[in-house]
């Protein structure tokens, strides 16, 4: 089986934009590819978060993960920096990459922008360490939003400088878009739909019913914003109810507030049962502990493996 990898920053609170964007791939590629899903802890030290909130929303996340249907048994999951190997190979890189490539990044243009006080050197390299998330376990298939077209460009000049300077050794890397590679924004609908633009932006995989419904009656409804809230319900509704929707919209017929509790209804039936498991996982930590050291176990191999082959390769051995 072809290998797939795909890893997600514990940053805040998971939405439906990073669900529809990629994590609903992660789920359904399992049984068609050789998975492995991973927490970006090392990531989110570029941005300043205390210890306590990183190992809160690292838990937080890997239960929502498992919540939405990362299955264990078909796929590994583990914490990026309970695997070494992911450093190692990240610095072999940095070694390797024109600092030009990593500056005209779009995310380090908007991170240094949003954090001033903090342009960190890891900010820069981080693509240095996703190309090495990936290339580490030389995966090829890798699902993700838009957004991140950028850096998986970057891993696969990362991965042919390699190969042409030392030895045809990593694949070519190849980024997989869901049919929703770019939600958009709630509150603002011209963006994509992030944490980053703050609470009313997104609907949060653990906001209550209350909060949902709040946040859909909130939302902007121009012509791009009612567009959005079409197609968030083409991906969790009924079709020829949307069909009817959009017919209605186009002869000016369609009442906002309808769509607006359409949407919210589908989108409860949708969060109900994913909630009901993150309670259960909440219970059982201990479960949720062991997933994520068998899933390290099981990388470090791979890992191991893999670094010990670069190592000779480039001379360290
Ligand atoms: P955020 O912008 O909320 O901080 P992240 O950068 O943590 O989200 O993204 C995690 C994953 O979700 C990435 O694969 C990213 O491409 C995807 N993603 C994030 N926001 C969206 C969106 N609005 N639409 C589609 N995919 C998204
Ligand atoms: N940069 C990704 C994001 O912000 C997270 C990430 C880190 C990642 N390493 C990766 C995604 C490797 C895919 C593959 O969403």
């Amino acid at each position: 089986m072809k290998k797939l990898i795909s890893g997600i920053q514990p940053t805040g609170r998971l939405h439906l934009g990073n669900y529809l964007g990629a994590i609903k791939n992660w789920v359904d590629l399992q049984d068609k590819y050789d998975c492995s899903f991973f927490i970006a802890d090392l990531h989110s030290l570029t941005i300043k978060i205390s210890p306590e909130e990183l190992a809160k929303q690292s838990r937080e996340i890997a239960i929502d993960l498992l919540a939405l249907g990362v299955d264990p048994k078909k796929s590994l999951l583990f914490k990026q920096s309970e695997v070494t190997g992911h450093t190692e190979l990240a610095w072999i890189f940095n070694c390797l990459v024109p600092i030009s490539e990593l500056e005209r990044m779009t995310q380090f243009k908007d991170k240094s922008l949003r954090q001033p006080d903090n342009v960190n050197a890891g900010l820069l390299t981080y693509p240095a360490l996703q190309a090495a998330d990936i290339l580490l376990y030389q995966a090829e298939y890798v699902p993700v939003g838009e957004d991140q077209i950028q850096h998986l460009e970057l891993s696969r000049i990362i991965a042919k400088k390699f190969n042409n300077r030392y030895k045809n050794f990593f694949p070519e890397v190849r980024p997989v878009l869901s049919p929703a590679p770019r939600l958009m924004s709630l509150s603002d609908p011209k963006k994509k739909m992030s944490k980053s633009l703050g609470e009313a932006s997104y609907i949060a995989i653990r906001d209550d019913a209350n909060t949902v419904a709040k946040k859909i009656k909130k939302a902007v409804t121009d012509k791009q914003g009612v567009n959005n809230l079409l197609s968030l319900y083409s991906y969790f509704g009924d079709k020829d109810k949307l069909q009817t929707m959009q017919a209605d919209y186009q002869a000016g017929k369609l009442l906002n507030v309808d769509l607006k509790e359409e949407l919210t209804k589908i989108i409860l039936e949708f969060l109900n049962p994913v909630q009901k498991r993150v309670q259960e996982l909440e219970k059982n930590p201990s479960k949720v502990d062991k997933i994520l050291a068998d899933g390290a176990k099981k990388a470090q191999k791979t890992a191991t493996k893999n670094i010990e082959d670069i190592k000779k390769i480039i001379g360290l051995k």
